[in-house]
């Protein structure tokens, strides 16, 4: 009788102590620093993703992202690509799980939420040149680019700079520690889906960061 008694008040201790610690322990800033990659485009879209990696992980900003990629595109697109763009946020609620909120900036009003990659990345070219290992790889800065195959060299990542003018505030940069979804869907010139694109990863502050 004792025995079940304390059993029963040991179990609710646990459980009670446990349950405030899923309500008071919330927490946004959990991070699973393994980054994984799926194509979401049905069968007829025009890129396959077959694979993309990515170092280093977590992702750390500002920093540099080198990325490898294993890219199939199946049939020219037309005009431009452009790509709607959704970020979700994990939070975690302790034994209760976790779940996603959309943290997508909000688009700005009277203006498309499609992001017109061709623009982006002709603009860029024009100001800073197509990059060498861009070119290292075989590829080029043309935009569409056209059908074929897409595979990185294993010693010539493509490279993302993200600098420390790019991010926000100081104070809101501590904030971004977390685990992080973002989805792409990708659309050519007359709107039609050419393919989709899901990543997670985990993302920390970098370590170039200036004297307070
Ligand atoms: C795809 O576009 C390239 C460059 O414009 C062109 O040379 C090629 O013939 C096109 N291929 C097909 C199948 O349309
Ligand atoms: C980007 O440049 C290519 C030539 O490389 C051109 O065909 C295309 O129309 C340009 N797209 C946009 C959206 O500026």
């Amino acid at each position: 009788m004792w025995f079940r008694l304390s059993l029963v008040v040991f179990l609710s201790v646990t459980v009670f102590s446990r349950s405030t610690e899923a309500i008071f322990n919330i927490n946004l800033n959990s991070v699973r620093s393994a980054f994984t990659a799926t194509d979401c485009g049905g069968r007829n879209a025009a890129l396959r993703f077959n694979s993309v990696s990515v170092t280093p992980q977590p992702i750390a900003m500002p920093g540099t992202i080198r990325i490898a990629v294993n890219v199939e595109i199946v049939r020219n697109i037309s005009q431009t690509m452009s790509a709607e763009i959704t970020v979700s946020r994990r939070v975690d609620f302790g034994f209760l799980g976790h779940t996603w909120f959309d943290v997508t900036p909000p688009c700005p009003p009277g203006q498309q939420c499609r992001t017109d990659m061709c623009s982006i990345i002709n603009n860029t070219v024009q100001s800073q040149g197509c990059p060498a290992e861009v070119i290292g790889n075989g590829f080029t800065c043309t935009c569409p680019p056209t059908m074929g195959s897409y595979v990185t060299r294993s010693d010539l990542p493509l490279l993302v700079e993200i600098r420390e003018r790019d991010l926000p505030h100081q104070i809101i940069r501590d904030l971004i520690r977390g685990t992080y979804k973002i989805r792409a869907s990708m659309y050519d010139g007359s709107g039609s889906s050419v393919g989709c694109f899901e990543a997670r990863f985990g993302l920390v502050p970098g370590p170039n960061r200036p004297n307070p």
